[in-house]
């Protein structure tokens, strides 16, 4: 049975790639890669691979995805050992189940390698965890991106969420913050949005949700959008202020109060 590889990037820092990830790319002989993967891992792929952007195949998404999934079913058949590379985790938001799904129908067998998505490494290198004893017991990771305008996400089963990771939503960043006022979040919930993050370009921009909401927050893409009380603690593991404080706290926080 021919088999194809579906692997994740991880966020853009090659040092974030699985062991498993950085293996398979250095035996590759195809590589069928997404705009979001960084050309610091690009550059990881053999000369002798043949690379493919696919990013640049146009044309309404469905037929895109189609003729991406021929032609990682057409090489792997050719008996090439053939690679989908997708940034952060091919699972999350990455259409990589739907390729998993078309190679399987095409009788290709597939190893998934997954990486490490942006949803959490993002903001975590920024100081921004997305739980913390006393803080936040859970979090959703979501999609803000409403496609072609009339599928909208519904904000009201995420709006009470401890920490909300938004990813795509960038360009939408108004229009749900509003929604997420609208459905009880408080407006003076502090929020931040990391602009490319993991790589040597990233910028974190720090507001409330009231200001993304009055349109006054300028965003570029890629950036993933965290609205929750763990904001607060990014100036305590970046900047180690108060750090004093902050584990005085984390100590009251561990006594069980039965
Ligand atoms: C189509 S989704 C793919 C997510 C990917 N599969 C993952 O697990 O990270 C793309 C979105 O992920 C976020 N993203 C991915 N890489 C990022 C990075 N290095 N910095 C900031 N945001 C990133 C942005 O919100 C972007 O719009």
């Amino acid at each position: 049975l021919s088999k194809a590889y579906i692997v994740g990037a991880g966020p853009g820092d090659p040092g974030l790639l699985t062991v498993r990830a950085l293996q398979v790319l250095q035996s590759a002989e195809v590589v069928l890669y997404d705009r979001l993967v960084s050309p610091s891992i690009l550059a990881l792929i053999p000369d002798t691979a043949e690379q493919i952007y696919a990013g640049k195949i146009e044309g309404e998404q469905a037929e895109v995805q189609g003729f991406i999934s021929r032609m990682l079913v057409e090489h792997t058949l050719a008996g090439k050992r053939v690679v989908r590379l997708k940034g952060g985790d091919p699972l999350v938001f990455g259409r990589g189940a739907e390729e998993w799904r078309l190679l399987r129908e095409a009788g290709v067998e597939v190893e998934l390698v997954p990486g490490v998505s942006a949803a959490l490494s993002v903001p975590g290198l920024a100081g921004i965890p997305p739980t913390f004893r006393g803080i936040a017991d859970g979090f959703a990771v979501v999609t803000g991106h409403l496609r072609d305008g009339s599928e909208q996400v519904d904000w009201s089963k995420y709006a009470s969420v401890d920490t909300l990771i938004i990813l795509m939503g960038v360009r939408t960043r108004v229009e749900i913050a509003r929604e997420l006022i609208r459905h009880g979040r408080p407006p003076d919930q502090p929020v931040a949005f990391i602009e490319r993050g993991a790589t040597p370009a990233e910028r974190v921009i720090l507001a409330t949700l009231r200001d993304v909401a009055e349109g006054g927050v300028e965003v570029e893409n890629p950036a993933v959008f965290v609205a929750g009380e763990v904001v607060r603690l990014r100036p305590f593991l970046v900047d180690g202020l108060g750090l004093a404080q902050l584990l005085d706290r984390a100590e009251c926080l561990e006594v069980d109060p039965t």
